[in-house]
């Protein structure tokens, strides 16, 4: 399986911060925002991950980023010209994507659990049509919605809803198979002029083919894209990383712990790193440790 990660988007709910910055290069906590979606993907086993954003900051994420190499990646890039939509992303992907099936995340969704790197491997294995990841919210009206069935099937999705028919709402992480990335041809723009990734879906669910995986108690989903969703993770990863000392989303970790990298590129990787951040010196700590 591939990954995509959609870091596209004009960022308007996040004016004026997203003025100059894109929206997934902003600070949550102690890192930018990308890192958090970016190690959800490695902690899924994904090695293979195009980054799509746009001309604007293409070269901004370049240069946080690079190839991956140094993390045992292969970075790959692409660019969403126009805010066009989520569904858009599977168009562009591909050809990258070529036989293989696809974890698209979205770069402003951050995840955080123990059980979620098995909940992720599972979904991998069994991917056919699309696989969604439904969360529980006090206010699904911001999200895609999931529709469930007496057994807990996932019936329909409803993008938005005024009168929401579940408080489950759909993440913004998706896995597709490999056939099912050209119904993203299928669909029309919705009214904001998009391609609706839950359009997608929900011809997918049509035709039988889409389930939904409950990410419950024990998990975190957050969204940064608006400026209280924003400060909220940030102070969720401050509360967290604080008492226990350890740190969501360090990428030189995941690398490690995933045995992309070994011991010496951690140790180098160390090395760039300051002492003077937390960051810096929990990447130092493993490799003393
Ligand atoms: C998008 C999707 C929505 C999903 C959400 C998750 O919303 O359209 O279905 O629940 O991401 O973050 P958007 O951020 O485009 O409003």
């Amino acid at each position: 399986m591939r990954g995509i990660l959609l870091a596209g988007g004009s960022g308007t709910r996040l004016l004026p911060l997203t003025t100059i910055n894109s929206k997934q290069l902003l600070p949550v906590y102690d890192k930018p925002l990308v890192y958090y979606p970016l190690s959800v993907l490695m902690l899924a086993g994904m090695r293979e991950i195009l980054v799509i954003t746009n001309s604007l900051h293409i070269e901004s994420f370049r240069s946080l980023l690079g190839d991956g190499s140094h993390l045992g990646l292969d970075l790959q890039y692409a660019v969403q010209d126009e805010p066009r939509g989520i569904a858009e992303s599977l168009l562009i992907g591909r050809e990258f994507a070529g036989d293989e099936d696809v974890c698209l995340i979205l770069g402003d969704n951050i995840f955080y659990g123990q059980g979620l790197p098995a909940a992720l491997h599972n979904a991998a294995e069994t991917v056919d049509g699309c696989t969604v990841f439904g969360y529980p919210v006090s206010d699904p009206e911001r999200f895609g919605v999931a529709v469930l069935d007496g057994d807990g099937e996932l019936v329909d999705i409803v993008e938005k809803p005024t009168a929401p028919p579940s408080n489950i709402a759909v993440t913004g992480l998706y896995m597709y198979s490999n056939d099912a990335l050209g119904y993203a041809e299928k669909i029309s723009p919705s009214a904001r002029g998009e391609l609706e990734i839950s359009d997608v879906n929900r011809l997918l669910v049509q035709e039988g083919r889409g389930r939904i995986v409950q990410l419950g108690r024990g998990n975190a989903w957050l969204d940064a894209g608006t400026h209280d969703s924003l400060l909220e993770a940030s102070q969720y990863v401050q509360v967290l990383q604080k008492r226990q000392g350890m740190q969501i989303a360090c990428l030189e970790e995941t690398a490690f712990r995933m045995g992309y990298i070994g011991m010496d590129q951690l140790s180098e990787l160390a090395d760039r790193l300051s002492t003077g951040s937390m960051y810096g010196r929990h990447v130092r700590s493993l490799v003393e440790a």
